[in-house]
């Protein structure tokens, strides 16, 4: 059975599936969300880095749907990490977001050369989860080294960890420590479309796979519905990214159809353990260059 919310390890409900807005900027951002939002998605996937929390904060206002009805994410930047400035980063966030508690609030990335810096940040999301300032905390693109370290230091086990995940790069080790953890996985770039900005890596983007568009056929669903329902029917969480309306509703008509256990076999023979974005190990705010922006 595929549910449309997914229940974390807290307690708390989260929708599976929601809308990415990295690289959606300014007006084009806030229509997304809007439309999003009045297509019936109640889970929006923003961060301090994609530098359009205003413009996603206005979208959520311009859709008239109530702010208690709404699973809204940010990501603390690892510029901000350290206790006292991720404290500060969050007031920017919410500031900027114009909305006074968060749903889930993620680090977004590990910071392997200056851990310590990672878990005094993570120290900070805790407090603000006792302070009930955001409803589940959890982390992105940690690795299963740095999710041990962290649940060995921690004291609340994270919520979600969002990483890579699509066809072309599954990280079933991962996914099956995370399920031992009780993290929930959410896929980021869900269909692929990190080849779309971090290059094609020599893989067959997945929305191109031959596989995929053939059960596409079969199912008179487009390749986009497929790999999303293939994310659900995993139990995952997945939050594809699109500025165009007609995508927006179409990657949300996803609950009216099933893929069958040879449907999903095929997919998971997709895999070819080559991640399109960089590897966390190497994630620096010095490789990853951005200043986030006072609110
Ligand atoms: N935690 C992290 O480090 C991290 C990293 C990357 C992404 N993310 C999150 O994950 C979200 C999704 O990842 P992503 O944006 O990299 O990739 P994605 O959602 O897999 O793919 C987005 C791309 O696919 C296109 N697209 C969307 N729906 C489509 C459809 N039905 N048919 C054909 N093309 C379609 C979009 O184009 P148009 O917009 O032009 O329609 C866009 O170019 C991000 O927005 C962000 O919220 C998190």
């Amino acid at each position: 059975m595929t549910e449309k919310a997914i229940t974390l390890n807290n307690g708390v409900e989260m929708p599976a599936l929601g809308l990415g807005v990295l690289q959606s900027e300014g007006g084009e951002a806030t229509a997304a969300v809007s439309t999003a939002l009045q297509a019936g998605y109640r889970l929006i996937d923003t961060a301090a880095a994609y530098f359009n929390e205003r413009e996603v904060g206005q979208g959520i206002r311009d859709s008239g749907v109530d702010r208690a009805d709404l699973f809204l994410t940010t990501k603390l930047w690892m510029t901000d990490y350290g206790f006292d400035s991720a404290l500060r980063a969050f007031e920017t966030s919410t500031t900027k977001l114009g909305v006074d508690y968060l749903d889930l609030y993620l680090l977004h990335w590990p910071w392997p050369e200056n851990f310590n810096q990672t878990i005094a940040a993570y120290r900070a999301a805790e407090r603000l989860l006792a302070e009930g300032r955001v409803r589940a905390i959890g982390v992105a693109n940690f690795k299963p080294d740095h999710l041990r370290t962290l649940v060995k230091e921690a004291d609340v086990v994270p919520a979600v960890n969002q990483v890579e995940l699509h066809p072309n790069f599954q990280q079933p080790d991962q996914v099956a420590l995370q399920g031992e953890l009780g993290i929930v996985t959410q896929a980021w770039s869900p269909i692929g479309g990190v080849y779309g900005w971090a290059g094609e890596n020599g893989a067959v983007p997945p929305l191109q796979n031959e596989t995929i568009r053939m059960i596409a056929e079969a199912r008179g669903k487009t390749p986009a519905q497929v790999i999303l329902r293939w994310h659900l029917q995993e139990g995952r969480s997945a939050i594809p990214k699109s500025v165009t309306p007609e995508r927006i509703v179409e990657n949300f008509e996803v609950f009216d159809f099933a893929l069958t256990a040879d449907d999903m076999a095929s997919i998971d023979a997709l895999d070819t353990g080559r991640r399109g974005a960089i590897d966390p190990d190497h994630a620096t705010p010095a490789v990853i260059d951005l200043t986030i922006d006072a609110a």
